[in-house]
Order: C-alpha cells, then sequence, then structure tokens
C-alpha cells in the first residue's frame, strides 16, 4: 500500500519540536490519520533525495540497515488494516506482513509494559547488522545502533510537529520480540516506539 505523501512544511519549527519532546507512555483512543503515520515512517527512513539514494536519517557508508514496522489495531490508523506492516522507503509504502495485532504481545515481551498495547500504532526499530558489517566488521554494529538512535530522535520530533505524541522502550526480550513478530531472526529489534495523539 502506498502512503500519503509526506510534507515538508510544518506548523512548528524545530526549536519547539525538540523543547516539547518527551517520552509519552499514555495515549488518546482516537485513530491516527494515516498521513500522520506516512509522516512518522518518512521521518524514520524516507527517501529525501531525488535520485533515490539517500535517506532522512544518516547511514554508516548509507548502507541502510534499519527496517521498520509499525504495528496497529483495527480501526486504531485510518485507511489500515490491522495487523504488521513493513515500511518500504523506495516507493513510501508499507506491505501488510501479518493481520495479527500484537501489540500486547510487545507490551508483554517488554517487561510487561503494557501501557504500550493502548498507542494506536506502535513502530518497531529493527536492524540488520550484516549489511553493515560487511564493509565494517563489529564496528558495524555500533554503527547500526547509533544509526536506530536518530531514526528514534526522528520520530520523536516528528511527531511533536505532527500534534502526536510518542514513547520509547528499550527494556524488552529481543527473542520474544522476534518471534511474536514473525519477522526474520536477522532483524535484530533495537527500539520500540508507540505513538498515537496524546492523552
Ligand atoms: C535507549 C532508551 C531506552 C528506554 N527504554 C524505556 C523503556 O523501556 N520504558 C520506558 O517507559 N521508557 C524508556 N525510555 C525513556 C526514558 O525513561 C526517558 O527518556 C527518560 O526518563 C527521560 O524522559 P524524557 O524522554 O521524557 O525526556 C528509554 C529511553 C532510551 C533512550
Amino acid at each position: 500500500m502506498i502512503l500519503p505523501n509526506p510534507k515538508t512544511k510544518g506548523d512548528i519549527s524545530v526549536e519547539q519540536a525538540i523543547q516539547s519532546r518527551r517520552s509519552f507512555r499514555s495515549f488518546s483512543a482516537e485513530a491516527v490519520g494515516l498521513v500522520h503515520l506516512s509522516q512518522l515512517l518518512w521521518a524514520a527512513q524516507g527517501i529525501t533525495e531525488d535520485s533515490g539514494g539517500l535517506r532522512s536519517v544518516p547511514s554508516a557508508g548509507a548502507l541502510y540497515p534499519t527496517e521498520i514496522y509499525a504495528v496497529s489495531g483495527r480501526d486504531t490508523v485510518e485507511g489500515l488494516e490491522p495487523g504488521i506492516h513493513q515500511y518500504r522507503p523506495a516507493i513510501h509504502g508499507v506491505d501488510r506482513i501479518s493481520g495479527r495485532d500484537i501489540r500486547q504481545d510487545l507490551g508483554r515481551a517488554s517487561l510487561s509494559q503494557m501501557w504500550m498495547a493502548n498507542a494506536p500504532v506502535v513502530l518497531v526499530i529493527c536492524s540488520e547488522y550484516e549489511r553493515v558489517t560487511g564493509k565494517y566488521g563489529q564496528r558495524g554494529v555500533r554503527y547500526a545502533m547509533i544509526e536506530a538512535g536518530h531514526v528514534a530522535e526522528n520520530i520523536f520530533l516528528q511527531a511533536r510537529a505532527s500534534g502526536l505524541a510518542a514513547g520509547i522502550v528499550g527494556a524488552f526480550m529481543d527473542d520474544e520480540v522476534v518471534k511474536v513478530m514473525d519477522i526474520p531472526a536477522t532483524h535484530e529489534p533495537l527500539l520500540i516506539m508507540p505513538a498515537g495523539y496524546p492523552a
């Protein structure tokens, strides 16, 4: 599914987005607009160059090890079926890889941080280290993790600029997350970011 085109002009300044950034842990039940999910995914990994090579976030050697998944429930994102959606930067779209709403499972896998399950959408930031370690050896793992940090901050700031709130979770059982998502074992989950309108 192709997502709405992202905007490159917003209503607040980057300074205001930084000033208002917080880790939110409660969210309104209101469904998130598809335009806003589109904007979050673009901020996370969107292609920002006409020739299609470069993205919103820097990447060591421009090797882009990051994979982003968005998990939604029934009617929690307008116009999006429930399930697990993998972001495809090349088409600015998502592939629905599963119809399961696993937000509860992600909460349980995150040491029972069940507040996560109340977020209309949960973004899972993963990395496929092999894409970077081929060139940089073990140091590539460090680069991939640093890149995930850039992704997370872009999501935080874009959320504020779109009137949304985002949280961040690093405390989870890696194997459990891979299992409940049923993603390739090479897609190492690094951060989970629940998002929605502020409560
Ligand atoms: C790598 C990382 C992992 C984190 N993991 C969690 C987490 O598992 N659960 C949680 O509620 N907050 C988590 N946080 C959020 C911090 O608790 C939060 O950033 C800190 O309390 C400062 O608050 P602020 O982000 O609202 O400024 C994490 C933050 C980072 C950077």
